[in-house]
């Protein structure tokens, strides 16, 4: 007889419901795909693949122009310097932002020489409506207004709009957590003048890092490309190319290669972006439908327990959900959801980075603070865990029994 025992598993601590789960949608055949891209493709910098995933996109999202940065931060510092360069916003010009943000959203309105104004968010919606707008605007002056779209929802935007539109105020919307939500007025990300999408590996579609910005506005998109690219004119169309050196006298094309004409930066994507862009589109809709359909379930469940408060969506036609927000009435049921969702190996995150004004960079650089009411309950009240689309059912499962209250 062997003396060798039989190997039993020793039970570990359980596999977790990650917020990350793939870095793409239809992760192997992606991998292998880009595998054979690389090994095949005569230019890895930026090219063919991303110009032609800037048109399907611009076609997919309804606007005249993509350019493709490589991150979502890029994308919206490119715009906060593109406003700049431009002459649409002057140093010193006050810009509002949604309080419940991303730290990049705000930065780019400290770098620019800008004045950042915190603007709440509504407790029902999780966004920044037009009453909060018209609320920050019965005391202080704006010149632009940079919404962020939060985890798949929106504020009431053709709304925020109006009132932009009516007061001269640059309307932009950071919908780098939004990609897919529409209202009846339209998509979000075409309320504004342009908006950014972000291709982090955690948002709808994955380029592993990469960013969008969309507009209709060609002055705009071509001073984007501008700022992308070390301030140069290498990707503009040959008849803007032209306009620039001849403002510029740059008579011969052996200098005009290498003539800067505005402040820019190098934030250019690569092929592998562009490649990985494209192949990730043709995924997007359907991975967008299996994340809606946990959220329902999410919904469900959320709606018939009275310790958790359920996000109003009702003005939206297509809700594209990001996350699942567990919005606790008090930072003690907060405490109670938080330890149970740890114990059942769920990862969760607090809602964004909670109250931008709480962050220690906002502290040292901005010294006008606003009463937030609405984003500090947020800040205690709530976390959110993973919506991924290849969840498998038991992980599924195992967040929805997290949601359930206890008897
Ligand atoms: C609202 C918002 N804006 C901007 C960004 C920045 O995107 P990226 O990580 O691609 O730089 C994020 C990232 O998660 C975000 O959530």
């Amino acid at each position: 007889m062997s003396s060798r025992r039989k190997k039993t598993k020793a039970a570990g601590p359980k596999q977790k419901v990650f917020i990350i789960k793939n870095a793409f949608l239809e992760e192997e055949a992606t991998k292998r795909a880009l595998a054979d891209f690389i090994l095949t493709a005569p230019k890895l910098s930026m090219g063919q693949q991303c110009e032609s995933f800037e048109r399907a996109f611009a076609a997919k999202q309804e606007r005249k122009e993509a350019v493709l940065f490589n991150s979502g931060a890029s994308a919206n510092l490119a715009m906060l310097q593109a406003l700049k360069n431009l002459g649409r916003l002057e140093p010193g010009a006050a810009v509002g932002f949604s309080a419940l943000t991303w730290s990049t959203n705000i930065m780019p309105i400290i770098q620019m020489g800008f004045k950042p104004i915190a603007v709440d968010c509504d407790v029902n919606t999780l966004n920044v409506m037009s009453h909060n707008l018209e609320e920050r605007l019965a005391h202080v002056h704006l010149d632009a207004f940079f919404a962020t779209n939060v985890i798949g929802f929106t504020g009431d935007l053709h709304k925020i709009k109006k009132i932009c539109d009516e007061r001269n105020i640059i309307f932009i919307e950071d919908n780098c957590e939004s990609l897919g939500t529409e209202l009846p007025e339209g998509k979000a990300g075409n309320f504004g003048l342009a908006s950014s999408v972000s291709f982090y590996v955690a948002h709808h579609m994955s380029t592993i890092e990469g960013g969008m910005v969309c507009t209709d506005d060609e002055e705009f998109s071509e001073m984007l490309r501008v700022v992308r690219a070390n301030g140069w004119d290498r990707n503009l169309h040959s008849h803007q190319q032209e306009k620039w050196r001849k403002k510029h006298s740059v008579g011969s094309d052996f200098y005009a290669k290498f003539a800067f004409y505005d402040l820019g930066y190098n934030l250019r994507p690569t092929e592998i972006t562009g490649f990985l862009g494209l192949s990730q589109l043709q995924f997007l809709d359907e991975n967008i439908k299996t994340r809606q359909r946990t959220y329902l379930r999410a919904e469900e469940v959320m709606k018939k327990n009275d310790e958790l408060i359920v996000p109003e969506r009702g003005h939206l036609s297509v809700h594209s959900s990001f996350v699942i927000p567990v919005l606790c009435k008090t930072p003690t049921l907060r405490k109670k959801y938080i330890a149970k969702f740890n114990a059942a190996g769920v990862e969760i995150r607090p809602m964004i980075a909670g109250n931008m004004q709480k962050q220690p960079f906002h502290k040292k650089y901005v010294k006008e603070t606003f009463h937030l009411p609405n984003t500090d309950f947020f800040h205690h009240n709530s976390f959110y865990c993973g919506n991924c689309p290849d969840y498998t059912e038991e992980e599924v499962a195992t967040i929805l029994a997290c949601l359930e209250p206890e008897r």
